[in-house]
């Protein structure tokens, strides 16, 4: 069947929901309420396709047969014949609430209504609906067309069978597909928030500049990139909003707590790369320090980092929050990883993980370093994540 498919917010992740879904073929309808979103959105992705046909990747055919599938337009009421709805507006409850009341009027009764929300809850936007059956969460990654990541979140409500049309869907876009509960930042934003929070503590704590820590997250565990340039990347206006996110979800959980650090940099507008300066400094010719290598320093910020990221992945499968083979997928597949965190424990031992968090604990005002209860009943009874 060929898919109609509408993306109201034509900004940059409905932009890339509308190329991925163009691009296997759908009829696609951008809605968004500014008309310069909308040109903004249709010359980017020109411009994006041109390259693509420069590099090779697709052929002069394939991106004019992409964006023909594609209209751009600010009328609502051209979203009524649709399939499936992708609403990737601005992050705020009631506006998104407005406008799921307004789109379940416009679509037939078995059109599928998805919010690509990072940080509210699915349950909550889908309050509004008279038929809460066809609603769940979609969330993508960015950029939309490059992370193969797409977490579906499913209420009480939503029909299963809806549920699996939608993971096919997505399957055939080639996309790896994960299920969470709708529950705080979901698996990604919420299992990787102490890779940003815990290297904060400890530079906070003065045990490493923040040069020291990145070298260490690269150096001993190989990921891509240090939590300090990350978060620089990212911004650290989002960045925080990501964690005062899962924070106040989580009812103020102590793992989750915001920085302070964080948040003096995002007031003193020192939000990272996109400002000029963050946690370094990105103007020309700006000199930054240089990492003090020493291995057993390096060892110890990356285990506890490590173990920090074990723990909430451990949480997230013993609140049932996602499978054990969704979590790892997700970590690696949206946020690059370069391994699952669960089969990582598996590697490390579930004991050492739990003796670091222990150790940590002891020292700790309050239940910040708590282990999960999975990884107390698994050294207990001596098991792994994957035997
Ligand atoms: P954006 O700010 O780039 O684009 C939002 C677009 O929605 C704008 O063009 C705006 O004009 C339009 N808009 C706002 N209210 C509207 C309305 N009532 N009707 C029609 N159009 C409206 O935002 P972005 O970054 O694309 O985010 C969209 C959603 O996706 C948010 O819920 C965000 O939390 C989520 N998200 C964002 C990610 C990111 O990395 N930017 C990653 C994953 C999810």
């Amino acid at each position: 069947m060929n898919l109609i498919v509408s993306v109201i917010g034509a900004g940059t992740m409905g932009s890339g929901i509308a190329q991925v879904a163009a691009s296997n073929g759908c009829q696609v309808t951008i809605v968004d309420s500014f008309p310069q979103a909308l040109e903004t959105s249709k010359s980017k992705l020109k411009s994006i396709l041109n390259r693509l046909v420069e590099k090779g990747k697709i052929n002069q055919e394939k991106s004019q047969l992409i964006i023909s599938n594609i209209k751009w337009t600010t009328e609502m009421k051209d979203i009524s014949p649709s399939n499936l709805v992708f609403e990737a507006i601005v992050e705020n409850m009631e506006i998104k609430q407005k406008l799921f009341s307004q789109m379940g009027q416009l679509v037939s009764d078995d059109c599928i209504l998805a919010t690509n929300t990072s940080s509210l809850s699915v349950t909550g936007i889908a309050s509004i609906c008279s038929n809460k059956s066809r609603v769940m969460g979609i969330h993508f990654f960015n950029p939309v067309p490059l992370m193969k990541l797409v977490e579906v979140i499913p209420t009480d409500e939503t029909d299963k069978k809806l549920l699996s049309e939608v993971k096919s869907i997505l399957e055939n876009w080639e996309k790896s597909v994960v299920t969470a509960k709708d529950t705080p930042g979901f698996i990604v934003n919420r299992v990787a928030r102490p890779f940003y929070s815990e290297a904060l503590k400890i530079y906070e704590e003065g045990i490493a500049d923040f040069a020291t820590i990145d070298w260490a997250m690269k150096e001993f565990g190989e990921f891509r990139m240090g939590p300090f340039e990350l978060m620089d990347y990212i911004g650290n206006d989002i960045n925080y909003s990501a964690t005062k996110a899962v924070y106040d979800g989580t009812n103020h959980d102590p793992r989750y707590k915001p920085s302070s650090i964080q948040k003096k940099l995002m007031d003193e507008g020192l939000l990272g790369r996109k400002s000029g300066k963050g946690y370094f400094d990105y103007s020309e010719n700006a000199v930054n320090p240089e990492p003090n290598k020493n291995d057993e320093l390096g060892r110890k910020i990356f285990n506890r980092i490590l173990a920090m990221l074990i723990n909430a992945a451990a949480d997230v499968l013993n609140n049932e929050i996602a499978t054990q083979d969704d979590i790892d997928t997700a970590m690696t597949t949206g946020v690059n990883y370069p391994q699952g965190l669960l089969k990582w424990a598996d590697e490390i031992g579930i004991e050492n993980v739990l003796k670091q968090l222990q150790g940590l604990q002891s020292n700790s005002i309050n239940s910040r370093y708590l282990p999960s209860p999975l990884l107390i009943k698994m050294s207990q009874e001596k098991t792994n994540f994957y035997s």
